[in-house]
């Protein structure tokens, strides 16, 4: 694999919201944005970015990880209380796949989140589902807004698939937003398909379809 550099147009693509973080970031800074497999990074973006969890990101991944309303819109296997062995034992887990397909989000190099593709099988095997969260205190300000197209658009081309696709509880507008901006269409309503929480749920799908294959 090589090393990938957008272009302004695509970064601006993914940086069309507000970022609070850092507001004035020159765009020569900005035009840094690029998915190295030196650094193990796959996106970068100002103090952002998106590399493989380290065993060191085990404290800052459990304060971020331990809240029910993070857990509250994921599927029942994300771990609620989370606790420093689930972390660990995850952050072991997905060292060992390779190619890496989970990846820890980092604010100034701390873990504020994660995002994962799941490659798929059999007549699905060109298809992966996107999972993706961060812990409340990073909400509202951007970051998946920024980190969701790069994001989609390194598995793409990381992987052999052509379609990349989320599951979003219908009580979730946020995520639905941020996939919309990120290039995926809605492409249904599953009705009643989740039982999360003593609740029933519809859930969206969202898919972006590569046009590169
Ligand atoms: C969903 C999630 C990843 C969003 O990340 P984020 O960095 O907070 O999102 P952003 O700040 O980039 O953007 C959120 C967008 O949703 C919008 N939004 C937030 N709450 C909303 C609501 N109740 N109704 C409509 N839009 C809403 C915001 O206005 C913003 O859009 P804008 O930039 O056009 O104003 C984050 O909230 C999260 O981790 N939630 C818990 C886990 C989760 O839901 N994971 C996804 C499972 S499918």
């Amino acid at each position: 694999m090589s090393l990938i550099t957008l272009n302004e147009k695509d970064h601006e693509k993914s940086n069309n919201s507000r970022m609070k973080l850092r507001p004035s970031v020159p765009n020569s800074v900005k035009a840094g944005f690029f998915l190295s497999l030196n650094s193990g990074k796959i996106v970068e973006i100002d103090n952002l970015s998106i590399r493989p969890y380290k065993v060191s990101d085990q404290d800052s991944l459990v304060q971020c990880a331990n809240d029910r309303e993070v857990w509250r819109n994921l599927r029942d296997r994300f771990p609620h209380p989370y606790t420093k062995k689930d972390a660990r034992e995850w952050i072991d887990l997905v060292s060992e796949f390779s190619p890496v397909t989970n990846f820890a989000i980092t604010f100034d190099d701390q873990c504020v989140g994660g995002i994962g593709l799941a490659l798929n099988q059999d007549v699905h095997r060109k298809s992966g589902e996107i999972g993706y969260w961060l812990g409340k205190k990073f909400w509202g300000l951007g970051i998946m807004s920024r980190m969701l197209r790069p994001a989609t658009d390194y598995f793409f081309s990381a992987h052999d698939i052509v379609r990349i696709y989320a599951f979003v509880f219908d009580w979730n507008p946020a995520s639905a937003k941020v996939l919309e901006k990120a290039g995926y269409e809605c492409e249904g309503k599953l009705k009643k398909s989740v039982f999360k929480d003593g609740e029933f749920c519809d859930q969206l799908i969202f898919a972006r379809i590569s046009q590169e294959r």
